[in-house]
């Protein structure tokens, strides 16, 4: 399942962020990659440990707690400190699937990545090219997201970044390992969390059919998460 994640960040969020990062240090992305995705990664990245970094990264890990449409969708158990990265013309990010396992800097433990997660910090109008392209069983599906929206996908797509010809994209993207492992639960589960939402606006809360439904997903999580 694909999903966007609207206004993640406030346009004043966003500046703030930018403003820190982008004073910050940058280098060549290939500081996390695996073998393989070194190939065809050529982007810059804010090293993970520096300052900038664990401050914006905490405002959007601050902000993705509260944000009630990632929590449904993405069930998260651990997720990943956010790293930053930025393409300048001519750089790019070719096919790849992300690594399976990665390692938490701050805790040391191991995290299977259930989903990936871009955040966009640049407004689409600010660079050409640039685009996130995921592919499923449905087709290549391309992303380009306005500044504080998010694009959650399964870590086990097939993706790439289009090489920009204009400009700079900057950009945060960080790992999810979920409650619930499998992509096609996962989206059940947050379809029945929508429904249940609905109903439960027009009948009220109480309503003998909402408290049903919503002993159903608790059942359901309880039968399919992993803690
Ligand atoms: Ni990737």
């Amino acid at each position: 399942m694909m999903l966007q994640v609207p206004q993640v960040l406030t346009g004043d969020q966003v500046a703030d962020l930018r403003a820190l990062i982008d004073a910050a240090p940058w280098v060549d992305g290939n500081v996390t990659s695996g073998f393989q995705a070194a190939l065809a990664k050529n982007n810059q990245q804010l090293p993970q440990a520096g300052e900038a970094a664990r401050a914006a990264g905490a405002t959007i890990l601050a902000a993705l707690e509260r944000h009630p449409l990632f929590v449904s969708a993405a069930l998260p158990h651990r997720v990943l400190p956010p790293l930053f990265n930025r393409y300048g013309e001519g750089q790019g990010f070719g096919d790849h699937i992300d690594n399976a396992i990665r390692r938490d800097p701050n805790t040391g433990a191991s995290l299977r990545t259930d989903l990936s997660a871009t955040l966009f910090l640049s407004e689409p109008e600010d660079y050409d090219g640039g685009e996130l392209v995921v592919d499923d069983l449905y087709g290549s599906h391309v992303v380009k997201l306005a500044a504080g929206d998010m694009i959650l996908y399964p870590a086990s797509s097939l993706h790439h970044v289009t090489p920009i010809t204009r400009g700079t994209r900057t950009a945060s993207v960080f790992w999810i390992q979920s409650l619930v492992r499998d992509d096609a639960k996962r989206a059940l589960l947050l379809d029945m969390d929508v429904a249940i939402q609905r109903v439960s606006r027009t009948a009220g809360p109480a309503d003998a059919a909402v408290l049903s439904l919503t002993g159903t997903y608790h059942n359901l999580l309880r039968m399919w998460a992993e803690v």
